[in-house]
């Protein structure tokens, strides 16, 4: 089997990358991804020489690039995107871009090969919005609050229609929030695991009762694979674990791990339009076999473990970026 991975290079990427390379020793992977401050070719510097393994630094926008990789593979993997919703909140431009028009792009080229055996759109459960209670299946209605939450809505919307009129093999993963090794500093779980190790607070949203479901990216990259090989074309799929925590929650387990008391927490005013409750329902994917296997807490503690161990790696992206 043969891959194009885009935004490779990123945080859910790299982790699949790797993930595909050592499991099917004859699968093939080229990874596109442009190197926004969020992607980093070290993330994948273990793997970098496997001869099964390909970076092209471009564009998901390139459509003259495009038609010339799309020739050379049976799968298409998007995790290319802007991603963080406070840098959308900010300027939403780049997300259009990148998230709209970016996913139209690999559609278009990918509607006019006849190799092409799957397009996987890897979507958020942002699209859905907030749910005081109970959870979202595939079929609900989207209502995204951010322009993050909505360029990614547009995205799957525009996967459907070439399914719809096109045939164009679409799959698309709607997965809750991921944490773990590779992450960039400026979601919660790394920020706040990385400015304990900076001896900095940690700047906590609103009252910390925002509640999400969290998955350790390696489940995350074990349900893609699964779909890619036991999803439907046209088909929509949940992926959540078991754990809905808020991030007063999390950010106190963090603290504890260190030995420090909530001294450590700085209330911040809360992020403008910030979703209350995210919660999305996988019984359509665990009726087909998958079921998280990752631990909360361990899965964690190896979180933290990691950035201990890789401080070179997130030292230099932090001080740029911050
Ligand atoms: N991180 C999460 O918790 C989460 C949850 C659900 C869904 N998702 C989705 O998963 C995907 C990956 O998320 P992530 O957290 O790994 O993101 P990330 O920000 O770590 O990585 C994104 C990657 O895309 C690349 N990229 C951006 N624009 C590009 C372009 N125009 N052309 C080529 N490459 C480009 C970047 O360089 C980067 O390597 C995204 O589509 C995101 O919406 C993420």
């Amino acid at each position: 089997m043969r891959f194009l991975v885009t935004g490779g290079a990123g945080f859910i990427g790299s982790n699949f990358i790797r993930y595909i390379l050592q499991l099917y020793p004859n699968y093939k992977v080229i990874n596109l991804d442009c190197l926004t401050y969020a992607g980093n070719l070290k993330n994948l510097k273990d793997v970098e020489k496997n001869k099964n393994y390909k970076f092209i630094k471009g564009d998901i926008r390139n459509i003259t690039l495009l038609k010339k990789l799309i020739k050379k593979i049976d799968i298409l993997v998007n995790f290319a995107a802007q991603t963080h919703v406070d840098r959308s909140i900010k300027n939403s431009k780049e997300f259009i871009k990148t998230n709209i028009e970016g996913t139209w792009a690999l559609l278009e080229v990918a509607r006019l090969t006849k190799n092409l055996k799957l397009f996987v759109q890897i979507s958020t459960d942002e699209v859905y919005g907030s749910i005081q209670e109970g959870s979202f299946i595939e079929t609900d209605p989207l209502n995204p609050s951010s322009p993050y939450a909505a360029s990614k809505a547009a995205a799957d919307l525009l996967c459907n229609a070439y399914f719809v009129t096109y045939k164009v093999p679409t799959i698309i993963i709607r997965s809750t929030n991921n944490f773990g090794p590779h992450q960039f500093p400026e979601k919660i779980i790394p920020l706040f695991i990385t400015n304990i190790l900076e001896n900095k607070k940690l700047p906590l949203y609103g009252d910390g009762l925002n509640t999400r479901n969290w998955i350790y990216v390696l489940d995350n990259v074990r349900a893609i694979d699964f779909l890619i090989h036991k999803g439907q074309a046209g088909e929509i799929y949940n992926v959540s674990s078991d754990e809905e925590l808020t991030n007063l929650f999390i950010t106190e387990m963090i603290l504890k791990k260190f030995n420090l008391d909530s001294s450590w927490i700085k209330y911040v005013k809360d992020r403008a339009g910030h979703d209350r409750r995210y919660s999305i329902d996988s019984t359509k994917l665990r009726s087909l076999g998958w079921k998280p296997i990752y631990d909360f807490e361990k899965s964690l503690e190896a979180t933290i473990y990691w950035y201990k161990k890789n401080i070179d790696l997130w030292k230099r992206l932090k001080r740029k970026k911050f």
